[in-house]
């Protein structure tokens, strides 16, 4: 993963920082900046979020290069060497690297017996090392064809005025503004220097002053610039009184229901969903990671009521090796919020390359994923400042419903009006007593049956990402072939039920998880008597909806309960250990 930003023009200090900020979500493992002024570098690095490289930066009004980086560990410890940027052995070039050199190794044994010696342990610093005295674009070309991987990179050296750059498989965009230049993993760090960007393609190599940029094709020849116009904004999403970004997310998810219907009625959205509908295809694919993936299995449980045709929801990162029926006859749909996930996108390549139909359901109109796909349905969730992802599976879900009613021909503004009145989030206090209890414990279960066990895989995915807590989901049937074993006293089980023809034999389940001492929790919208209830430690009633919305008005409780056991855990619940909001490798 990691995000990098380099940055020609006044100020640089602050509007590399700022960058950082932007970028965080992109890992915060550590950050760096070094900055080039009278032929000299300052560089400053420090462990943990951007908000700790703050205090050491001298902030300078004056003109400076400079470049910059927020890591998220893949090769090497969480530790100032291993920090961006990295430099050539005679600490004359400075370099940021987001991605992953897949010969580093090779690379790296042939440096050291050259005589170079290494700091730290990162891919990045071996092609730091490769750099020698000057800095050229003949260099960037040597290198690049060392190298191979992915990779978005600026260098900068002491005595050049310019940045160089090179790009393949992690995305790098250059903003062109008035005497100031931005590169970046991310055109957001442009929103209020600059309204013109270019996005690099992959192999594409250069280099970039305040007055020219000169960009090269894989074949070394020049490419002519076409800037596109930034047509988005970026909103510094303050945490609007809450007390962090994921309670405030799960709170909007009314507001972004309320913008998919505003969006989803128009034009040129409608214009789209004709598109996809005049497409010949026999076989639909939902194709995503994470909560993504859990957002397809929800889309396929949709279209399966809807359509007499196969439906297949696949986790993006084992497309690739399934041997999967992909041909021209296939309706590939990508699920991603940030539409960068590398996984995402490489199966998409592998989609495209088989002959499927590329739809991609993103929250980045921008990203790479938007860009590849035949056509893009945004879910207008805005930006999700949260690791954990909770507005925009909201926002998934309810594109694929109204993808599903399209394809079927079915009216979905009067139903999502109606969801729009019925939404419920719960009382928080009913769900901060349960948080406490469960808080207490170190694995919790979940169970559920139908449409309620991807409801069951996405809340113990929440849970466990952000409290750390051991948590797993089954259908409840299948806890008697194995899992059962594991049941005791000290596991609580979650039982999700919302479906009513399936709920006796879910009751079932739940009795035999108690006949063995376990603790039932339950999350249903039934009604149900008190004989039953005497059953549950717990029970948490959610408000009855349109059938198809139910695993949307449970999840958001369930969203809840997995931010304040966190929160009762001592977490921080936006920024969970080990992970990021953007996965860029694969
Ligand atoms: C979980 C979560 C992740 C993402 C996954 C895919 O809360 O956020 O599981 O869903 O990394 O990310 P996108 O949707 O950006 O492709």
């Amino acid at each position: 993963m990691c995000g990098i930003i380099g940055y020609i023009g006044i100020k640089p200090e602050e509007i590399l920082y700022q960058g950082l900020e932007r970028l965080e979500y992109r890992g915060y493992d550590s950050s760096g900046m070094t900055i080039q002024r009278d032929n000299d570098f300052v560089t400053y690095k420090s462990i943990g979020d951007v908000k700790k490289i703050k205090n050491q930066i001298v902030f300078k009004d004056e003109f400076g290069i400079g470049i910059a980086h927020t890591r998220w560990a893949t090769h090497g410890k969480i530790n100032i060497n291993n920090c961006h940027p990295h430099f050539s052995s005679n600490g004359n070039i400075a370099l940021v690297h987001n991605g992953i050199i897949e010969n580093y190794e090779e690379l790296k044994e042939q440096l050291i017996k050259k005589g170079k010696k290494f700091e730290g342990e990162t891919d990045s610093e071996v092609i730091a090392k490769l750099f020698e005295n000057k800095l050229d674009i003949n260099d960037i070309r040597r290198v690049k064809k060392k190298i191979k991987g992915s990779y978005a990179l600026a260098i900068i050296s002491k005595t050049s005025n310019c940045i160089y750059f090179a790009k393949n498989k992690s995305p790098l965009y250059i903003g062109i503004g008035e005497n100031l230049a931005i590169i970046a993993s991310d055109p957001t760090c442009f929103v209020g220097y600059t309204d013109n960007y270019i996005t690099l393609d992959d192999n594409q190599y250069g280099r970039f002053s305040q007055k020219e940029i000169v960009i090269y094709d894989k074949d070394d020849k020049i490419v002519s610039i076409k800037p596109t116009k930034l047509d988005f904004k970026y909103l510094y999403e303050d945490r609007a009184g809450y007390e962090h970004y994921m309670i405030k997310e799960i709170y909007q998810s009314r507001l972004v229901l309320e913008n998919i219907i505003e969006k989803y009625r128009t034009f040129e959205i409608k214009e789209k969903l004709k598109q996809i509908k005049s497409f010949e295809f026999d076989r639909i694919y939902l194709i995503g990671c994470g909560t993504a993936y859990h957002a397809g299995l929800i889309g396929q449980h949709y279209m399966r009521e809807e359509f007499n045709i196969d439906i297949f929801s696949e986790i993006a990162s084992e497309v690739k090796y399934k041997n999967l029926n992909i041909d021209e006859k296939s309706l590939c749909i990508f699920i991603s919020q940030s539409g960068e996930t590398a996984d995402t996108l490489s199966a998409l390549e592998y989609c495209r390359e088989k002959g499927g139909k590329i739809i991609s359901i993103t929250n980045a109109e921008h990203s790479s994923i938007s860009r590849h796909a035949d056509i893009n349905l945004p879910i207008y969730a805005g930006q999700e400042k949260a690791v954990a992802s909770t507005k925009a599976y909201f926002a998934q879900c309810i594109v694929l419903y109204i993808l599903t009613c399209f394809l079927k021909g079915k009216d979905y503004i009067t139903p999502l009006y109606y969801f729009k009145r019925q939404i419920d989030f719960g009382d928080d206090n009913e769900i901060k007593l349960l948080s406490e209890y469960l808080s207490k414990y170190d694995k919790v279960f979940f169970i559920g049956r139908g449409v309620d066990y991807i409801s069951a895989l996405e809340a113990s995915l929440k849970l466990k990402e952000i409290t750390y807590i051991f948590s797993t989901a089954q259908p409840s049937g299948e806890l008697k072939h194995g899992i059962i074993a594991l049941i005791d006293e000290n596991i609580p089980v979650i039982v999700i039920a919302t479906d009513e023809e399936l709920f006796s034999k879910t009751l079932n389940n739940s009795y035999e998880i108690k006949a063995r001492g376990g603790k039932l929790i339950l999350f249903t919208s039934l009604n149900i008597d008190n004989e039953i209830k005497e059953n549950f430690s717990y029970i948490i009633k959610i408000n009855k909806t349109q059938k198809e919305f139910m695993p949307l008005q449970v999840i958001l409780q369930l969203q809840k309960l997995a931010y304040f056991t966190a929160k009762d855990r001592g977490n921080d619940p936006d920024m969970p250990r080990n992970l990021a909001k953007s996965v860029t490798v694969e």
